[in-house]
């Protein structure tokens, strides 16, 4: 009797053993990664997001959606990831200069990271090196926004002479930077006077930064009559055509063109009459989701190691063309 207590005992002893070793195990196999971003509730970052979750249920690993709008939210992101057992994360940071806290915090936890859209910068300023990202190429798509406002200007007939460019600025963020350049030159290059160009600094990557950004500049200058309009992105842009509007200026007296071709340039476009939005440079936010959560994905479970850098393209999209370019660009 005692002795088949014991046996009973060593029995339910490995079998409890092995369904623990199981457990382990099935821990171990599965993925699970972080997805942060600056603004969650911009159009852009939704959609990534959602193409993030999209690859985890297709491949089978979980993705977990959170926002980091200051350094302090991104670190408990962190430590809310670790704490649920994630090996990694995708991230946009709110502010590229955190790269290296955030690294270190992730460097404990033993997880891996891969940037999206915002590139870390390290204490000199210089991209950060070993983590890898992907973005779009700023200066490129900065140059096709330039050479579609000069096309635009040329359509209606504009003097350049008598023109003004509100260029919405963001010099925290180097790919910011890369796109306006990019912008201004192109337009540099299309005759336009580089002295009727005012800057409207904006503290934010969003609409109403930009509206607050733009109306002084627009109330400074208000003897021009047309007006061109560009910046790191279509929300900004917009918060600029807004800022027009307020200032009595028609659509028709205004080229606004921005960049990322999400939901606020969707709306925008399906308004009943056209507004100084003339277009934006839809980049795939779809594409950028999926490819990093992939990549990232790759790296944790098989260690392959994603690309230093991927620089991704975009494609004009106006009120005539932007149902054809959103499905195309499987937006
Ligand atoms: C930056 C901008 C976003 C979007 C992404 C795309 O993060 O703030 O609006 O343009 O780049 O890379």
């Amino acid at each position: 009797m005692k002795l088949t207590t014991t046996f009973a005992r060593l029995a339910l002893g490995s079998a409890i053993m092995l369904a623990s070793l199981g457990s382990v195990q099935a821990q171990e196999d599965e993925v699970k990664i972080g997805f942060i971003v600056k603004k969650p509730e911009q159009a852009w970052f939704i959609n990534e997001q959602k193409a993030a979750t999209e690859v985890g249920e297709e491949f089978g690993f979980d993705v977990v959606r959170l926002g980091g709008e200051d350094g302090q939210e991104v670190l408990s992101a962190i430590d809310n990831l670790y704490a649920q057992g994630a090996q990694g994360f995708v991230i946009c940071p709110p502010d590229v200069r955190l790269g290296p806290a955030i690294m270190n915090r992730a460097n404990q936890y033993g997880m891996k990271v891969v940037t999206v859209d915002d590139q870390f910068v390290n204490t000199s300023g210089e991209p950060m090196e070993g983590v890898p990202h992907l973005g779009m190429s700023g200066t490129k798509i900065g140059r096709q926004v330039g050479e579609a406002i000069a096309a635009e200007m040329e359509v209606r007939g504009w003097n350049p002479e008598e023109v003004a460019a509100l260029r919405i600025t963001n010099n925290e963020l180097p790919t910011a930077v890369e796109r306006t350049d990019g912008a201004t030159e192109a337009l540099l290059a299309a005759g336009f006077p580089e002295d009727n160009i005012f800057d409207a600094p904006q503290q934010n990557s969003d609409t109403a930064s930009a509206f607050s950004a733009a109306s002084p500049v627009l109330s400074q200058y208000g003897d021009y009559e047309h007006w061109i309009i560009y910046a790191l992105n279509e929300e900004s842009v917009l918060g600029g055509v807004r800022a027009t509007e307020q200032y009595g200026m028609a659509a028709e007296d205004v080229i606004g063109v921005g960049i990322n071709g999400s939901g606020a340039a969707f709306a925008e476009f399906s308004r009943d009459n056209p507004t100084g939005f003339h277009g934006t440079v839809a980049v795939s936010s779809t594409m950028h989701g999926r490819q990093t959560t992939e990549d990232l994905y790759r790296w944790i479970s098989e260690d392959q190691e994603p690309p230093a850098n991927t620089e991704t393209s975009g494609t004009l999209m106006t009120r005539n063309n932007w149902q054809e370019v959103r499905a195309a660009l499987g937006l």
